[in-house]
């Protein structure tokens, strides 16, 4: 099964914006599907295309009910406010709490090309939250206070330092998105 490398911060494309898409097909399946045994291996609980250099706005998660796509999400309502301590592929090694919205609506494309409209509470709430940013180029540094993003920064920092492979030597969160 084909994966792919998981692009880590300091990565341009985590902060390019991604353009829609335009076409459902084979090709894209293909994508979706390796994008899928990524998110196993690496394990994640939600990948964004970009984090895998794709710039295309769609990502993939299996909070545990099986793997799902959803394809040019938008955020149609986020009621409520929930904390929990997030992980990002992206930032391997940090983990903040984070208040978002609990109960999230989003409206997207499946992989029939179907419009759906999916609702996730708590964690799938936060899945769809936090990937969505990725779509935007946001990653879970712009939702941390100062001092935390200073602390998020200093640990990033010390990594690069370290000279290892991004992430290979670093604990990931189990939730990882
Ligand atoms: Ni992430």
């Amino acid at each position: 099964m084909t994966t792919y490398s998981i692009r880590t911060f300091g990565d341009p494309v985590l902060r390019r914006p991604t353009a829609e898409v335009t076409e459902i097909d084979g090709a894209f399946a293909k994508i979706v599907g390796a994008m899928y045994e990524t998110m196993y291996e690496a394990p994640g609980v939600g990948l964004a295309a970009p984090q895998v250099g794709v710039q295309q706005q769609f990502f993939v998660y299996d909070i545990g009910e099986g793997p799902s796509v959803l394809v040019n999400p938008v955020i149609v309502s986020g009621e409520g406010e929930w904390v929990y301590e997030e992980g990002c592929l992206s930032l391997p090694g940090l983990a903040f709490e984070i208040s978002r919205p609990k109960l999230v609506t989003v409206k997207a494309i499946d992989l029939d090309g179907n419009e759906v409209i999916v609702e996730g509470d708590e964690m799938l709430g936060r899945v769809f939250l936090h990937e969505i940013d990725h779509l935007q180029g946001v990653l879970m540094l712009d939702h941390l206070d100062p001092d935390e993003r200073k602390l998020a920064m200093k640990m990033l920092r010390e990594q690069a330092f370290a000279g290892s492979v991004p992430g290979a030597a670093v604990p990931r969160s189990d939730h990882a998105l």
